[in-house]
């Protein structure tokens, strides 16, 4: 296995145009998830991984080790919206909380450490960490208004420090040759919870009269994953049609 990217939640909706378009450019895509694939439609190699589960974190590390498999990439996409997630504060578990935190922290911290050994041992490595526009600007509530969704306090917490984390990893491994940045993407289309009137009111917002589609959020990690970001580091790219910039 050589170039292998391991995207985390890699058979997620954001996961799934990654691993196409990295397939695309060479890259041999590991797909990482929790859940089993429905079908054989999926890119990229499937490897069952609860990334919150250290002891599955190292069995990743073994497989990877026995197969002799050089680490270009590591993508921390993995999220979760667990049983609770759209609750207001007051009715907030600890359980919800946390749980979003360990699949973004926990997850990619286990994964991160995984896999720094690996490309150290090359002499490169790109990493990138997905934010999202929740990580860097406060949620607008209004958006929310007669929908079944929202952004809860856990996820913008967790989405702030996935981009504050891509900074110290940059600081700490460039010397190595290891870059890591974050990808933030606003609301995707593909399959929002929201509806075809959230997806009018969410468009009409945003200077680019849309939302994301999961290809653009997929060329930015192209780019950052590319050689063509080889001075690129310890960045936030924001992929938000211009929501981020009022
Ligand atoms: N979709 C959007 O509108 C949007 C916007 C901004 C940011 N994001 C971020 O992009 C990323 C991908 O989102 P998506 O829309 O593709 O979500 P998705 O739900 O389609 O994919 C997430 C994947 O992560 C997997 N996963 C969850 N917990 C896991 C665990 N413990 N171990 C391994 N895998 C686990 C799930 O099984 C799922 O396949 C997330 O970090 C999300 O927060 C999404």
């Amino acid at each position: 296995m050589k170039d292998v990217v391991l995207i985390s939640g890699g058979l997620g909706v954001l996961g799934q145009a990654y691993a196409r378009v990295l397939t695309e450019d060479g890259y041999d895509v590991l797909a990482l998830d929790c859940k089993e694939p429905e079908n054989d439609g999926f890119t990229g190699e499937f490897f069952a991984c609860d990334i919150t589960n250290e002891a599955q974190v190292e069995t990743l590390g073994k497989h990877l080790e026995s197969k002799g498999a050089e680490v270009h990439g590591l993508i921390n996409n993995a999220s979760c919206q667990p049983e609770g997630f759209t609750n207001e504060l007051e009715d907030y578990s600890l359980s919800s909380y946390r749980a979003v935190l360990d699949v973004n922290l926990l997850g990619s911290f286990l994964l991160t450490r995984m896999s720094v050994p690996l490309m150290q041992a090359r002499g490169k490595g790109s990493i990138v960490n997905v934010g999202s526009i929740q990580g860097v600007v406060a949620p607008t509530f209004e958006m929310y208004e007669d929908t079944d969704i929202t952004s809860p306090l856990a996820y913008s917490v967790a989405k702030a420090a996935m981009i504050h984390s891509s900074k110290w990893v940059a600081s700490r491994y460039g010397p190595d040759g290891i870059r890591c940045n974050a990808v933030s993407p606003g609301g995707v289309n593909d399959h929002q919870k929201g509806g075809a009137e959230f997806s009018v009111k969410y468009a009409s917002k945003t200077p680019l009269r849309r939302m994301a589609h999961s290809t653009d959020v997929a060329e930015a990690v192209r780019f950052l994953m590319s050689d063509r970001a080889s001075y690129i580091t310890g960045q936030n790219l924001v992929v938000d049609g211009g929501w981020t910039i009022y």
